[in-house]
């Protein structure tokens, strides 16, 4: 048994828009809008770095359970933008916080599925040796992606989401966790040097590969709503749950035409669906915790509600999560 003892949720002061966008590359309200519905996104200070964004959040999620940072026994961080190469975030993440010296690391890499990934990692080792596991959702991806690439530059904004996980009666249940990987659709979304096959150095400096996301888009497109409807749909029947039995879905936030087929294969209705893309883009793992957090502070999340992640991410992974509260 897992309960989320509490939640945090932090994005960066300074927004930016569409028409903001559409000074610095050849794009559109319009273009942004009709095909992804963001009008805005967060962009990270100079000060703010992967680093403080996560603790932000952590330490709201730490203060909600009602707990101190002595309490926890735990740190698994989910990002593919980390603070440095090495070490791990989780580590920087343990130091700030002022936490013991606990076990903690990094679950990088599996882009925006991380978060729910690292859900299902955290209740194992709660099932192993009961204990209180923060889990933090953080991406800081303006500072890493091409600004002049108009094709995905747009689409991601910067944020972070945390809950502290724990063995005891708390504000929700994990209920159960579905994941899976399909690693022959890798290179569908990538961004593949500064590793060992494509090293950092002065060519991939002088191309731009160093942070250039490839994305085949529509493709993306498609494996998403396919499988996060598929994982959604399996984790319902092994809770012998149905579509309408969900309170409300919080889909991984990328876009509004990905979550509106969701929504339409599912069969779930307008007000079921949990949508604030428009108000923040896509900030890979941060989206589901981040959302989950607005909810529970606006009060659209109330007790007695079952609510259903879900997420995809470059991998190609899924995920989904169904937590009662
Ligand atoms: N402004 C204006 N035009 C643009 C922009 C822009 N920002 N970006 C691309 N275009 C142009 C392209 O150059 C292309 O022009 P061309 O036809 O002359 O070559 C055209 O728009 C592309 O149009 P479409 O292919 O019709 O665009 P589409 O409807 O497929 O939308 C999009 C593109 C938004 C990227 C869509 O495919 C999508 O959302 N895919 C999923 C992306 C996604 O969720 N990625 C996840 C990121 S990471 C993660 O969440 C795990």
């Amino acid at each position: 048994m897992a309960y989320i003892q509490g939640f945090g949720g932090y994005v960066p002061q300074r927004i930016m828009t569409n028409d903001d966008w559409a000074k610095l590359v050849d794009t559109s309200d319009e273009w942004i809008t009709q095909r992804t519905g963001i009008k805005r996104r967060r962009v990270a200070a100079a000060d703010e770095t992967t680093l403080t964004l996560a603790v932000n959040a952590a330490g709201m999620a730490i203060k909600d359970a009602s707990l101190v940072p002595d309490d926890i026994d735990e740190i698994i961080v989910a990002t593919d933008t980390p603070e440095m190469y090495t070490p791990d975030t989780a580590a920087l993440v343990q130091d700030m916080l002022g936490c013991r010296h606990i076990p903690t690391y990094d679950l990088g890499g599996s882009g925006c599925a991380g978060f729910i990934q690292a859900l299902d990692v955290a209740r194992a080792r709660i099932a192993f040796d009961p204990k209180q596991v923060l889990v933090v959702g953080v991406e800081l991806i303006t500072r890493l992606m091409d600004w002049k690439d108009r094709a995905t530059a747009v689409l991601f904004g910067d944020g972070a989401g945390a809950v502290v996980l724990g063995p005891h009666p708390g504000r929700a249940r994990l209920l159960d966790v579905v994941t899976g990987t399909d690693g022959s659709a890798a290179g569908i979304l990538t961004l593949a040097a500064g590793g060992t096959r494509n090293p950092f150095n002065a060519s991939s400096l002088e191309s731009g590969d160093y942070q250039r996301i490839i994305m085949d888009g529509r493709r993306v497109f498609t494996e998403a709503v396919t499988r996060m409807s598929e994982a959604v749909t399996e984790l319902l029947q092994r809770l012998g749950k149905a579509v309408g039995d969900v309170a409300l879905l919080i889909p991984h936030q990328a876009n509004l035409r990905i979550i509106d087929a969701v929504q339409r294969r599912l069969g779930a209705e307008d007000d079921q669906m949990y949508v604030n893309v428009q108000e923040y883009g896509n900030t890979g793992s941060a989206t589901v915790p981040f959302a989950m957090w607005e909810g529970v502070q606006t009060g659209r999340i109330r007790e007695g509600d079952l609510v259903v992640l879900t997420a995809f991410g470059a991998g190609f992974h899924w995920a989904a999560a169904a937590v009662q509260f």
